[in-house]
């Protein structure tokens, strides 16, 4: 949604991530999305990880502008192998920001919580994408394994249950309107 591109801007701008880390890169509009901002800013990588980067995706990203400053790596996202590589890249980095945009099903998002939680430095954001699967009806025509009662925001809830470092930014929510994530934006806050 545009508001999601709009305050994930400011979120940037704002928290200045040393290093954005997204799970589920597609044809990688977000990543380099993300890598323009902190071109602005002039630092900080961005780590995209998805099962399956598709030989003409990685081509078109490694040729763009952009490229010196994004990292894939291609693995299931909650894999030790995965998670070995990313941690390697990341570093000593402590301002890291994490966006979950991969399989959408509660049992991967919530893994995927648990995983990658540790590595958001305090002040930094987790974004649980498309939490707004919860408010929409089943759709028929276009079978997937999440849906209403399983799906990202079922499984914020229960991160958020488990794990009192987190918040949901209700400023954030509040800037939103129209979004893909409502109530999606958690700040590390201790
Ligand atoms: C919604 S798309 C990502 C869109 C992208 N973030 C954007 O906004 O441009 C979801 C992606 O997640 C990937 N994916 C699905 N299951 C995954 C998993 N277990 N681990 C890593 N990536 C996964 C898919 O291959 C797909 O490319």
């Amino acid at each position: 949604m545009p508001t999601d591109i709009v305050v994930t801007q400011e979120v940037i701008w704002d928290a200045r991530p040393e290093v954005i880390i997204e799970t589920g890169v597609a044809r990688g509009g977000s990543v380099i999305l993300y890598a323009s901002i902190l071109q602005l800013l002039g630092a900080g990588t961005v780590i995209g990880v998805d099962v399956d980067v598709r030989p003409h995706n990685r081509e078109t990203i490694d040729r763009h502008p952009l490229a010196h400053r994004i990292e894939l790596v291609e693995g299931p996202s909650t894999s030790p192998a995965t998670l070995e590589r990313v941690r390697e890249l990341v570093g000593d980095a402590e301002r890291v920001m994490v966006v979950l945009d991969s399989d959408h099903t509660h049992e991967h998002v919530l893994a995927e919580l648990r995983a990658y939680a540790p590595l958001v430095g305090v002040g930094q954001y987790l974004v649980v994408a498309d939490t707004i699967v919860e408010r929409i009806p089943v759709q028929e025509h276009r079978p997937r394994a999440w849906g209403p009662g399983n799906n990202p925001a079922t499984a914020a809830a229960a991160f958020l249950a488990e794990c009192d470092d987190f918040e949901v930014d209700h400023e954030v929510d509040g800037k939103l309107l129209v979004s893909s994530s409502p109530s999606g934006y958690l700040r590390r806050v201790r």
